[in-house]
């Protein structure tokens, strides 16, 4: 089942969404060499916890932290580790942020230092294919128009779209319906309607779409040890098109 989310619902989320782009901001400065994922972790959940909202990660299905840190050929669900990063390291860094009940969740890519022309490449790459994406989260289009646009982009790149895993509704809970692939056909799917919430979260991989889990059972990483990245944002869809929940302010330039 779909929920419509009210004009005040959205606004709600928008709040959430603010403060949790606010954390990825404030990381941009935090991640550097020499640092651990669990210095990341805790940065995390003190900048949320302190502005008196929940880190919506922790306990959901089992999962025990406030982030997940997915590096270079981990696709997802990385688990925060002390282990120092180094120069060159692609983390992709996702967390879910509840403030007076309202969920945002957005995941966005970091280089550790200075990026390699391989790893600058896909960033860029990754981050077009999201906005490409967004574009097509407006009413009366369907939801494989959204997945359309990021794979025949992605793939014209010459890189590789991840099955396994794939954007969702969100509201009160992490993941509600629809379904949101990041591959598809234009024009097929269920149609979008003012007030659905979704997530468009694409993984993109230098080779192969497919992946191997951990012996955790969380964490995924590339099947052919290449680089996954990944950029989410939490999108409203209303009448005035799509509205980015957790903006960092950086759109029109991309
Ligand atoms: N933020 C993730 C997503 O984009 C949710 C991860 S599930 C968790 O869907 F258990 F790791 F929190
Ligand atoms: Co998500």
């Amino acid at each position: 089942m779909i929920t419509l989310k009210s004009k005040r619902e959205i606004e709600k989320m928008a709040e959430s969404g603010a403060l949790l782009a606010g954390v990825h901001r404030a990381l941009r400065n935090f991640i550097k060499p020499g640092i651990t994922s669990w210095d990341i972790e805790e940065f995390v959940k003190n900048a949320i916890e302190s502005q008196g909202a929940i880190a919506a990660q922790i306990g959901y299905e089992g999962y025990k932290y406030a982030t997940c840190c997915s590096i270079n050929d981990e696709i997802c669900h990385g688990f925060p580790r002390r282990k120092t990063l180094k120069n060159g390291d692609l983390i992709k860094v996702d967390m879910c942020v509840e403030l007076n009940g309202a969920i945002s969740d957005s995941c966005w890519a970091y280089v550790v230092g200075e990026a390699s022309p391989e790893v600058a490449q896909l960033m860029d790459v990754t981050k077009k294919a999201l906005y490409l994406g967004i574009e097509q989260a407006k009413v009366g289009n369907r939801i494989g128009d959204i997945g359309h646009a990021i794979q025949t982009y992605a793939e014209k790149e010459g890189y590789g779209v991840v099955r396994d895993f794939i954007g969702h509704g969100i509201g009160p809970t992490i993941h509600e319906s629809p379904a949101v692939p990041h591959y598809g056909e234009a024009g097929k799917g269920l149609r979008l309607k003012e007030g659905m919430v979704i997530t468009i979260e694409p993984m993109i991989n230098t080779g192969t779409w497919k992946m191997k889990m951990d012996s955790n059972g969380w964490t995924a990483r590339t099947l052919d040890g290449g680089l996954s990245c990944q950029y989410e944002h939490s999108i409203a869809i209303t009448a005035d098109g799509p509205l980015i929940l957790t903006s960092q302010g950086e759109e029109g330039t991309y």
